[in-house]
């Protein structure tokens, strides 16, 4: 049985997402509107709380789509240090739009309300224009964690005071929903434009939106096309998105048991460490403590028993759940543990 942990972009599209896809009402997007993407960015606009929203191909674009729309070139951007717009989406913040990042905190995801106030540049000849301050919720790196609503509000209020718009890179975002019981809505209200990925925890084939004002939604649109994201015939693809959305958000909760599970089991092999406590969405981060082992050579030690994980560091590995992971699938992630560590 193959056992994918690598992340929660590997699943398939269910048989409603398949069947969605197959009814589908398209047109030509570019041309004169596609109506499922139209009906997918007003249900994405409604569960976000935003006026409107815009359907794009990936996470990475949303991203990108929003710097573009909020910035303008010599602009300085404030990011968390380990942000996926920082770190995984290979300097585009530069190469695109000819701003430059700086970058707060550490590996833990937060980013302190004080060091963020200090950030924002002084109105200063000398200075680059603080133009965006971007948060990220939850955070991939620090293992899927959830930012308190207090240190969330807090760093967005320090944008709000100097005038500063914020973008949530809301990747994972109803996974915080799910874990904190906090809307998408509530967390929405403090940041000014939110991306929300519907090909991760949510399940679906391929795309992301972007959501704003309609002010924001316009030079949204036409850095999507600068980038070349626009898309003819997409509703079949928003046609899954829309029975992502619509059904897959509170069964996430599984998702989350499961990784607990996960660290749960495997923290207390020899030669692993993991903290069961702190994980709170899909994702267990887990140490390889072994002498003379790699987090690389586990988890190709693993591959041989069709068991996937990746390593985000040199002694650790991310083990995210999904959709098209279950039970069974930790009995045997479980066993080739103890028969690689055993
Ligand atoms: C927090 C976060 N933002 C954005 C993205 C980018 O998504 P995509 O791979 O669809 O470009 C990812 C992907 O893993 C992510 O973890």
């Amino acid at each position: 049985m193959r056992a994918d942990f690598r992340s929660d972009t590997v699943t398939r599209p269910t048989a409603a997402m398949r069947a969605a896809m197959l009814d589908a009402e398209v047109g030509d997007d570019v041309l004169d509107g596609d109506p499922t993407v139209r009906s997918l960015e007003e249900q994405a606009a409604e569960w976000l709380g935003k006026e409107r929203a815009l359907f794009v191909p990936s996470g990475t674009m949303a991203n990108q789509v929003a710097l573009g729309a909020w910035t303008k070139p010599g602009d300085e951007i404030v990011c968390q240090r380990w942000a996926h717009v920082t770190t995984y989406e290979g300097g585009a913040a530069g190469f695109l739009h000819g701003v430059q990042s700086l970058t707060l905190g550490d590996r833990s995801g937060r980013m302190d309300p004080a060091q963020v106030e200090e950030a924002v540049r002084p109105d200063f000849i000398h200075c680059p224009n603080t133009a965006l301050i971007c948060m990220e919720q939850t955070h991939n790196v620090a293992g899927g964690v959830v930012i308190p609503m207090g240190e969330f509000s807090a760093v967005a209020a320090v944008g709000k005071a100097h005038g500063i718009p914020i973008h949530l890179d809301g990747a994972r975002l109803a996974n915080a929903v799910v874990a904190s019981g906090i809307s998408a809505k509530e967390w929405t209200s403090h940041v000014d434009s939110v991306s929300l990925c519907l090909s991760k925890g949510l399940g679906a084939p391929v795309g992301s939106v972007v959501a704003g004002s309609p002010a924001f939604i316009e030079r949204a649109m036409v850095t999507r096309k600068r980038l070349g994201g626009w898309m003819r015939q997409a509703g079949l693809i928003a046609a899954a998105a829309k029975v992502a959305l619509a059904d897959n958000v509170q069964r996430l909760s599984l998702d989350h048991a499961l990784a607990k599970d996960i660290a749960e089991r495997l923290g207390v092999i020899d030669g692993l460490e993991t903290n069961p406590e702190a994980v709170e969405t899909n994702m267990a981060m887990v140490r390889v403590t072994r002498e003379g082992m790699s987090a690389a050579d586990f988890a190709a030690a693993l591959e041989a028993h069709d068991v996937h994980v990746m390593p985000m560091g040199p002694d650790l590995l991310r083990f995210v759940t999904h959709l098209d992971v279950a039970r069974p699938a930790l009995d045997v992630l479980e066993a080739a543990a103890l028969k690689i560590l055993g």
